[in-house]
C-alpha cells in the first residue's frame, strides 16, 4: 500500500482497487494546532472503532459516508474522496472556541443548531470562514453547501438522538466532506471524541478531547466509556 497522505491523527493508504482508500488511526493526540502534542497508546484502536459504530448508523440511515467497513483494530476502508478544504461544526450548547470569540456565555443553547465553516489550513490554524469566503475562494459550490448544511443537520439529529440513550449529550462535532471521481459528496475523515465533544448526560463529565486539551487527564479512560456505552 502506497501512503497518499500523512495528517496529524491518521494515515492514508492506496488500497487494490482505486477508488477506494485504508485509513489507519494513530495513538498520536494534539491540541491547538499541534502546539500540544502526545502519544496517548490505544487512542487510534478506540478511534477506529468509534468512527466505525458512528459511520455505520450513519449509512444505515441513509446519510451518505466514506465509510466501507472496518479492516483491522486500525484500519478503516473508505472511498477515495477529495477533501472539501471547509470544516464544517455544529453546535447546540455553546462552550469552546465560540465563548471566547463572541463572549457567548458556556451553556448557552443554540436552537436551531448553529452551524458553522472554518477553512481547513493548519498554516493559518483554521480560521473561521463564512459562507460568502467558501464560494469567493472556490471552496465549494452553492450546492455543494445546501447539500452539506443538510447532510450536517441530520447528522446531529441522527447522532444526538442515538448518544441521549446511551446517557450522552452531544454539545458539538465537527465534520469533514469529501467529493468522489463522480461529484457525489459524502461525510468523511472520522467522527470520534477527537472530533466531538460528548458531556455524561447527567454529570456534564467531559468524555472526549477536551480532557487532553484541558489537563483533565484520563483521556483514554474516558474514550473507552464512550466506547462502551455506544457498544451496548
Ligand atoms: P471549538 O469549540 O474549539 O471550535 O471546537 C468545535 C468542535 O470541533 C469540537 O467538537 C471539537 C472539534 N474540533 C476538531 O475536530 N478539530 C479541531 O481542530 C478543532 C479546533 C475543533
Amino acid at each position: 500500500m502506497e501512503k497518499l497522505y500523512e495528517g496529524k491523527a491518521k494515515i492514508v493508504y492506496s488500497y487494490e482497487e482505486p477508488d477506494k482508500v485504508v485509513i489507519h488511526f494513530k495513538d498520536e493526540t494534539t491540541a491547538f494546532n499541534a502546539q500540544k502534542r502526545d502519544l496517548l497508546e490505544g487512542k487510534g484502536i478506540l478511534n477506529n472503532r468509534i468512527s466505525s459504530i458512528i459511520f455505520e448508523l450513519l449509512n444505515r440511515n441513509g446519510i451518505p459516508t466514506h465509510f466501507i467497513r472496518q479492516l483491522s483494530d486500525r484500519e478503516m476502508l473508505a472511498y477515495h474522496t477529495r477533501i472539501i478544504p471547509v470544516e464544517v461544526v455544529v453546535r447546540n450548547l455553546a462552550t469552546g472556541s465560540i465563548m471566547k470569540r463572541l463572549g457567548i456565555p458556556e451553556r448557552t443553547e443554540f436552537n436551531p443548531s448553529l452551524i458553522e465553516f472554518y477553512l481547513k489550513n493548519d498554516a493559518l490554524g483554521d480560521p473561521i470562514i463564512c459562507y460568502e469566503h467558501v464560494i469567493a475562494m472556490n471552496l465549494a459550490t452553492d450546492e455543494d453547501i445546501r447539500e452539506i448544511k443538510e447532510i450536517s443537520l441530520k447528522v446531529n439529529s441522527l447522532l444526538r438522538n442515538f448518544l441521549k440513550d446511551k446517557g450522552i449529550s452531544l454539545i458539538d462535532f465537527k465534520l469533514e466532506f469529501g467529493k468522489t471521481s463522480s461529484g457525489k459528496i459524502m461525510v468523511a475523515d472520522e467522527i470520534s471524541p477527537d472530533t466531538c465533544r460528548f458531556w455524561d448526560l447527567k454529570t456534564e463529565e467531559r468524555m472526549d478531547k477536551d480532557r487532553f486539551r484541558l489537563d483533565l487527564g484520563d483521556t483514554t479512560k474516558f474514550y473507552k466509556e464512550v466506547l462502551k456505552r455506544i457498544e451496548g
